[in-house]
Protein backbone atom coordinates (compact mmCIF):
# COMPACT_ATOMS: atom_id res chain seq x y z
CA UNK A 1 0.00 0.00 0.00
CA UNK A 2 2.78 2.35 0.87
CA UNK A 3 4.90 1.30 -1.97
CA UNK A 4 2.02 1.84 -3.93
CA UNK A 5 1.49 5.22 -2.48
CA UNK A 6 5.54 6.26 -3.10
CA UNK A 7 5.13 5.04 -6.68
CA UNK A 8 1.91 7.84 -7.53
CA UNK A 9 3.65 10.61 -5.47
CA UNK A 10 6.68 10.02 -7.66
CA UNK A 11 4.93 10.11 -11.25
CA UNK A 12 3.05 13.32 -10.09
CA UNK A 13 6.05 15.38 -8.99
CA UNK A 14 8.24 13.77 -11.76
CA UNK A 15 10.64 12.61 -9.13
CA UNK A 16 13.25 9.75 -9.42
CA UNK A 17 13.77 7.23 -6.50
CA UNK A 18 17.53 6.32 -6.35
CA UNK A 19 18.40 3.55 -3.60
CA UNK A 20 21.97 2.25 -2.55
CA UNK A 21 22.59 -1.46 -2.09
CA UNK A 22 22.40 -1.06 1.74
CA UNK A 23 18.92 -0.08 2.12
CA UNK A 24 16.51 -2.31 3.21
CA UNK A 25 15.36 -4.42 0.51
CA UNK A 26 11.87 -2.59 0.64
CA UNK A 27 13.87 0.39 -0.39
CA UNK A 28 15.54 -0.93 -2.82
CA UNK A 29 12.63 -2.77 -4.09
CA UNK A 30 10.26 0.60 -4.59
CA UNK A 31 13.12 2.65 -6.30
CA UNK A 32 13.39 3.47 -10.02
CA UNK A 33 17.18 2.64 -9.71
CA UNK A 34 19.20 0.50 -7.51
CA UNK A 35 23.26 0.49 -7.70
CA UNK A 36 26.92 1.16 -6.40
CA UNK A 37 27.77 5.28 -5.76
CA UNK A 38 29.35 5.04 -9.25
CA UNK A 39 26.25 4.24 -10.90
CA UNK A 40 24.10 6.41 -8.47
CA UNK A 41 25.97 9.60 -9.58
CA UNK A 42 26.02 8.44 -13.29
CA UNK A 43 22.60 8.06 -13.48
CA UNK A 44 22.28 11.45 -11.38
CA UNK A 45 24.05 12.98 -13.95
CA UNK A 46 22.04 11.96 -16.67
CA UNK A 47 18.48 12.25 -15.09
CA UNK A 48 16.07 15.62 -15.82
CA UNK A 49 13.84 14.34 -13.28
CA UNK A 50 12.62 17.48 -11.15
CA UNK A 51 13.06 15.67 -7.92
CA UNK A 52 15.72 13.14 -7.10
CA UNK A 53 15.23 11.38 -3.66
CA UNK A 54 17.98 9.68 -2.80
CA UNK A 55 17.98 6.99 -0.06
CA UNK A 56 21.29 6.17 0.80
CA UNK A 57 23.67 8.35 2.55
CA UNK A 58 24.79 12.70 2.69
CA UNK A 59 27.33 12.78 0.70
CA UNK A 60 25.54 10.29 -2.09
CA UNK A 61 22.59 13.46 -1.84
CA UNK A 62 25.43 15.98 -2.65
CA UNK A 63 27.02 14.00 -5.39
CA UNK A 64 23.15 14.40 -7.35
CA UNK A 65 22.99 18.07 -6.27
CA UNK A 66 26.27 18.88 -7.67
CA UNK A 67 25.34 16.89 -10.73
CA UNK A 68 21.92 17.65 -11.42
CA UNK A 69 21.63 21.39 -9.71
CA UNK A 70 18.31 21.95 -11.01
CA UNK A 71 16.82 18.97 -9.30
CA UNK A 72 15.44 19.53 -6.04
CA UNK A 73 17.56 16.90 -3.90
CA UNK A 74 15.86 14.96 -1.37
CA UNK A 75 16.82 12.69 1.06
CA UNK A 76 14.39 10.79 3.44
CA UNK A 77 16.32 11.16 6.76
CA UNK A 78 19.18 14.11 7.21
CA UNK A 79 20.71 12.45 9.98
CA UNK A 80 21.92 9.22 7.30
CA UNK A 81 25.60 10.65 7.51
CA UNK A 82 28.85 8.48 6.54
CA UNK A 83 31.33 7.69 9.26
CA UNK A 84 33.83 7.85 6.69
CA UNK A 85 33.28 10.98 4.92
CA UNK A 86 33.16 12.13 9.40
CA UNK A 87 36.34 11.14 9.15
CA UNK A 88 38.24 13.55 7.15
CA UNK A 89 36.96 16.93 8.14
CA UNK A 90 37.07 19.87 4.72
CA UNK A 91 39.60 22.14 6.58
CA UNK A 92 42.01 19.08 7.95
CA UNK A 93 41.92 17.84 4.73
CA UNK A 94 42.54 21.14 2.66
CA UNK A 95 45.51 21.90 5.16
CA UNK A 96 47.22 18.39 3.98
CA UNK A 97 46.75 19.22 0.68
CA UNK A 98 48.26 22.37 0.74
CA UNK A 99 51.45 21.08 2.90
CA UNK A 100 52.14 18.77 -0.14
CA UNK A 101 51.48 21.12 -2.59
CA UNK A 102 53.62 18.71 -5.95
CA UNK A 103 50.82 15.92 -5.23
CA UNK A 104 47.45 15.57 -7.11
CA UNK A 105 44.66 14.66 -5.04
CA UNK A 106 42.38 11.43 -5.53
CA UNK A 107 39.31 11.94 -3.25
CA UNK A 108 37.05 8.21 -2.78
CA UNK A 109 33.02 9.20 -2.99
CA UNK A 110 32.93 9.19 0.10
CA UNK A 111 33.81 12.53 1.03
CA UNK A 112 32.15 16.18 1.51
CA UNK A 113 31.50 18.43 -1.56
CA UNK A 114 33.79 20.83 0.30
CA UNK A 115 36.82 17.92 0.34
CA UNK A 116 35.91 17.23 -3.16
CA UNK A 117 36.46 21.19 -4.04
CA UNK A 118 39.81 20.08 -3.31
CA UNK A 119 39.90 17.00 -5.17
CA UNK A 120 41.53 16.85 -8.62
CA UNK A 121 39.87 13.49 -9.15
CA UNK A 122 36.97 11.87 -7.45
CA UNK A 123 37.15 7.58 -7.47
CA UNK A 124 34.71 5.03 -6.27
CA UNK A 125 35.51 1.62 -5.57
CA UNK A 126 34.18 1.10 -8.87
CA UNK A 127 36.85 2.98 -10.90
CA UNK A 128 39.56 3.67 -8.22
CA UNK A 129 42.35 1.47 -9.40
CA UNK A 130 41.56 2.32 -13.24
CA UNK A 131 41.77 6.05 -12.15
CA UNK A 132 44.73 5.82 -10.04
CA UNK A 133 46.58 3.91 -13.20
CA UNK A 134 45.83 6.79 -15.19
CA UNK A 135 48.28 8.97 -13.83
CA UNK A 136 51.85 8.94 -14.57
CA UNK A 137 53.38 5.93 -12.35
CA UNK A 138 55.94 9.02 -10.48
CA UNK A 139 53.45 11.27 -10.16
CA UNK A 140 52.48 12.12 -6.35
CA UNK A 141 49.46 11.28 -5.67
CA UNK A 142 47.22 11.96 -2.23
CA UNK A 143 44.96 9.52 -1.65
CA UNK A 144 41.64 10.12 0.83
CA UNK A 145 39.87 9.10 3.10
CA UNK A 146 39.46 5.74 3.26
CA UNK A 147 43.03 4.32 4.74
CA UNK A 148 42.09 0.72 3.75
CA UNK A 149 40.84 1.52 0.14
CA UNK A 150 43.93 3.60 -0.24
CA UNK A 151 46.16 0.46 0.88
CA UNK A 152 44.66 -1.95 -1.66
CA UNK A 153 45.24 0.64 -4.48
CA UNK A 154 48.76 1.22 -3.43
CA UNK A 155 49.02 -2.50 -3.20
CA UNK A 156 47.91 -3.75 -6.74
CA UNK A 157 49.25 -0.65 -9.02
CA UNK A 158 52.77 -0.65 -6.90
CA UNK A 159 52.28 2.83 -6.41
CA UNK A 160 52.88 4.79 -2.80
CA UNK A 161 50.05 7.13 -1.98
CA UNK A 162 50.04 9.33 0.78
CA UNK A 163 46.64 8.27 2.46
CA UNK A 164 43.99 10.36 5.06
CA UNK A 165 43.80 8.16 8.15
CA UNK A 166 40.55 7.72 7.39
CA UNK A 167 37.85 4.19 7.87
CA UNK A 168 34.34 3.34 7.55
CA UNK A 169 32.95 2.07 10.79
CA UNK A 170 31.34 -0.91 9.50
CA UNK A 171 34.23 -2.24 7.17
CA UNK A 172 36.53 -1.81 9.82
CA UNK A 173 33.97 -4.31 11.95
CA UNK A 174 34.49 -7.35 9.93
CA UNK A 175 35.40 -10.23 12.30
CA UNK A 176 38.62 -11.92 11.56
CA UNK A 177 37.95 -15.05 13.66
CA UNK A 178 34.14 -15.44 12.65
CA UNK A 179 35.16 -15.31 8.85
CA UNK A 180 37.90 -17.88 9.56
CA UNK A 181 35.53 -20.18 11.50
CA UNK A 182 32.51 -20.04 8.25
CA UNK A 183 35.03 -20.63 5.82
CA UNK A 184 36.00 -24.12 7.93
CA UNK A 185 32.01 -24.39 7.73
CA UNK A 186 31.91 -23.79 4.14
CA UNK A 187 34.83 -24.93 2.22
CA UNK A 188 33.10 -24.41 -0.99
CA UNK A 189 32.07 -21.00 -0.66
CA UNK A 190 33.56 -18.16 -2.35
CA UNK A 191 34.48 -14.84 0.04
CA UNK A 192 33.35 -12.02 -1.28
CA UNK A 193 35.26 -8.41 0.15
CA UNK A 194 34.71 -4.76 -0.11
CA UNK A 195 37.86 -2.71 -0.40
CA UNK A 196 37.26 -1.02 2.68
CA UNK A 197 37.63 -3.71 4.76
CA UNK A 198 40.88 -4.28 6.76
CA UNK A 199 43.97 -5.91 5.10
CA UNK A 200 43.58 -8.71 6.93
CA UNK A 201 40.06 -9.30 6.12
CA UNK A 202 40.91 -8.72 2.54
CA UNK A 203 43.68 -11.34 2.18
CA UNK A 204 41.14 -13.90 2.74
CA UNK A 205 39.16 -12.77 -0.31
CA UNK A 206 38.35 -14.61 -3.69
CA UNK A 207 37.32 -11.17 -4.99
CA UNK A 208 37.48 -7.64 -3.70
CA UNK A 209 35.55 -5.60 -5.31
CA UNK A 210 32.51 -2.75 -5.21
CA UNK A 211 29.34 -3.67 -4.27
CA UNK A 212 28.34 -3.86 -7.80
CA UNK A 213 31.41 -6.12 -8.68
CA UNK A 214 30.75 -8.08 -5.84
CA UNK A 215 26.86 -8.78 -7.47
CA UNK A 216 28.02 -9.36 -10.61
CA UNK A 217 30.77 -11.91 -9.59
CA UNK A 218 27.80 -13.90 -7.76
CA UNK A 219 25.88 -14.07 -11.00
CA UNK A 220 28.41 -15.26 -13.61
CA UNK A 221 30.08 -17.28 -11.08
CA UNK A 222 29.52 -21.25 -11.00
CA UNK A 223 29.84 -21.13 -6.83
CA UNK A 224 27.00 -22.10 -5.33
CA UNK A 225 27.58 -20.44 -2.05
CA UNK A 226 29.41 -17.11 -0.41
CA UNK A 227 30.60 -15.47 2.54
CA UNK A 228 29.48 -11.93 1.83
CA UNK A 229 31.98 -9.01 3.68
CA UNK A 230 30.29 -5.92 3.27
CA UNK A 231 27.20 -4.13 4.52
CA UNK A 232 24.37 -6.88 4.43
CA UNK A 233 22.04 -4.99 2.43
CA UNK A 234 23.64 -6.08 -0.58
CA UNK A 235 22.27 -9.46 -0.24
CA UNK A 236 19.25 -8.51 -1.06
CA UNK A 237 19.87 -8.10 -5.06
CA UNK A 238 21.95 -11.11 -4.99
CA UNK A 239 18.95 -13.40 -2.89
CA UNK A 240 16.74 -11.90 -5.85
CA UNK A 241 19.45 -12.86 -8.87
CA UNK A 242 20.22 -15.77 -7.84
CA UNK A 243 17.52 -17.24 -6.04
CA UNK A 244 19.18 -20.74 -5.95
CA UNK A 245 22.18 -19.85 -4.97
CA UNK A 246 23.51 -19.20 -0.54
CA UNK A 247 24.81 -15.61 0.37
CA UNK A 248 26.17 -15.93 3.92
CA UNK A 249 26.37 -12.38 5.86
CA UNK A 250 29.81 -12.34 7.88
CA UNK A 251 29.13 -10.78 11.09
CA UNK A 252 31.16 -7.64 12.72
CA UNK A 253 33.14 -8.30 15.95
CA UNK A 254 30.29 -7.44 18.54
CA UNK A 255 28.79 -10.15 20.36
CA UNK A 256 25.41 -11.43 19.25
CA UNK A 257 25.53 -9.42 15.75
CA UNK A 258 24.29 -12.23 12.88
CA UNK A 259 24.92 -9.41 10.32
CA UNK A 260 27.02 -6.02 9.69
CA UNK A 261 24.88 -3.19 9.11
CA UNK A 262 25.06 0.55 8.18
CA UNK A 263 23.20 2.21 11.09
CA UNK A 264 22.78 5.43 8.31
CA UNK A 265 21.56 3.38 5.26
CA UNK A 266 19.36 1.97 7.55
CA UNK A 267 17.50 5.41 8.38
CA UNK A 268 16.09 5.49 4.54
CA UNK A 269 12.48 3.94 6.09
CA UNK A 270 9.55 3.39 3.72
CA UNK A 271 7.35 5.95 5.61
CA UNK A 272 10.04 8.61 5.93
CA UNK A 273 10.61 8.05 1.81
CA UNK A 274 6.91 8.93 1.31
CA UNK A 275 6.72 11.93 4.09
CA UNK A 276 10.26 13.03 1.79
CA UNK A 277 8.34 12.89 -1.31
CA UNK A 278 5.15 14.48 0.24
CA UNK A 279 6.58 17.21 2.20
CA UNK A 280 9.57 17.29 -0.35
CA UNK A 281 11.96 17.97 2.81
CA UNK A 282 14.39 17.81 3.40
CA UNK A 283 16.11 19.12 1.39
CA UNK A 284 20.10 18.59 0.34
CA UNK A 285 21.66 22.06 -0.90
CA UNK A 286 25.47 22.56 -1.54
CA UNK A 287 26.98 26.07 -1.32
CA UNK A 288 27.00 27.54 -5.46
CA UNK A 289 30.95 28.45 -4.58
CA UNK A 290 31.54 24.41 -3.20
CA UNK A 291 29.61 23.08 -5.94
CA UNK A 292 31.34 24.55 -8.90
CA UNK A 293 34.74 23.39 -7.73
CA UNK A 294 33.53 20.16 -6.63
CA UNK A 295 31.49 19.45 -10.30
CA UNK A 296 35.00 19.29 -11.89
CA UNK A 297 36.75 16.10 -10.02
CA UNK A 298 33.40 14.46 -10.26
CA UNK A 299 32.63 14.73 -13.89
CA UNK A 300 35.97 13.67 -14.32
CA UNK A 301 35.64 10.54 -13.04
CA UNK A 302 32.82 9.72 -14.56
CA UNK A 303 34.13 11.18 -18.05
CA UNK A 304 37.00 8.34 -17.38
CA UNK A 305 35.05 5.48 -16.34
CA UNK A 306 32.37 5.98 -19.07
CA UNK A 307 36.17 5.87 -21.23
CA UNK A 308 36.77 3.10 -19.63
CA UNK A 309 33.34 1.26 -20.10
CA UNK A 310 33.30 1.00 -16.37
P1 LIG B 1 30.11 1.18 -3.32
O1 LIG B 1 30.83 2.23 -4.06
O2 LIG B 1 30.70 -0.18 -3.52
O3 LIG B 1 28.67 1.24 -3.62
O4 LIG B 1 30.28 1.44 -1.76
C1 LIG B 1 29.74 2.57 -1.15
C2 LIG B 1 29.90 2.53 0.29
O5 LIG B 1 29.39 3.35 1.01
C3 LIG B 1 30.71 1.47 0.83
O6 LIG B 1 30.65 1.49 2.20
FE1 LIG C 1 29.66 5.22 4.97
FE2 LIG C 1 30.48 2.86 5.81
FE3 LIG C 1 27.88 3.38 5.72
FE4 LIG C 1 29.29 3.05 3.44
S1 LIG C 1 28.88 1.51 5.00
S2 LIG C 1 27.81 4.65 3.88
S3 LIG C 1 31.24 3.97 4.04
S4 LIG C 1 29.39 4.39 7.04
Amino acid sequence: MLKEQIRQLAAQKHAIILAHYYTIGEVQDVADFVGDSLALAAKAAKTDAEIIVMCGVHFMAETCKILSPNAKVLIPDLGASCSLAESCPADDFAQFVAEHPDHKVISYVNTSAAVKAVTDVVVTSGNAREIVSSFPQDEPLIFGPDRNLGEYINSITGRQMLLWDGACHVHERFSLEKLIALRREHPGAEILVHPECRGAVRKLADVVGSTARLLKHTQESPCQEFLVVTESGILHQMQRACPDKTFIPVPPDDPGCACNECSYMRLNTLEKLYQCLQTEAPEVVVPEDIAQKAVRPIERMLEISEKLGL
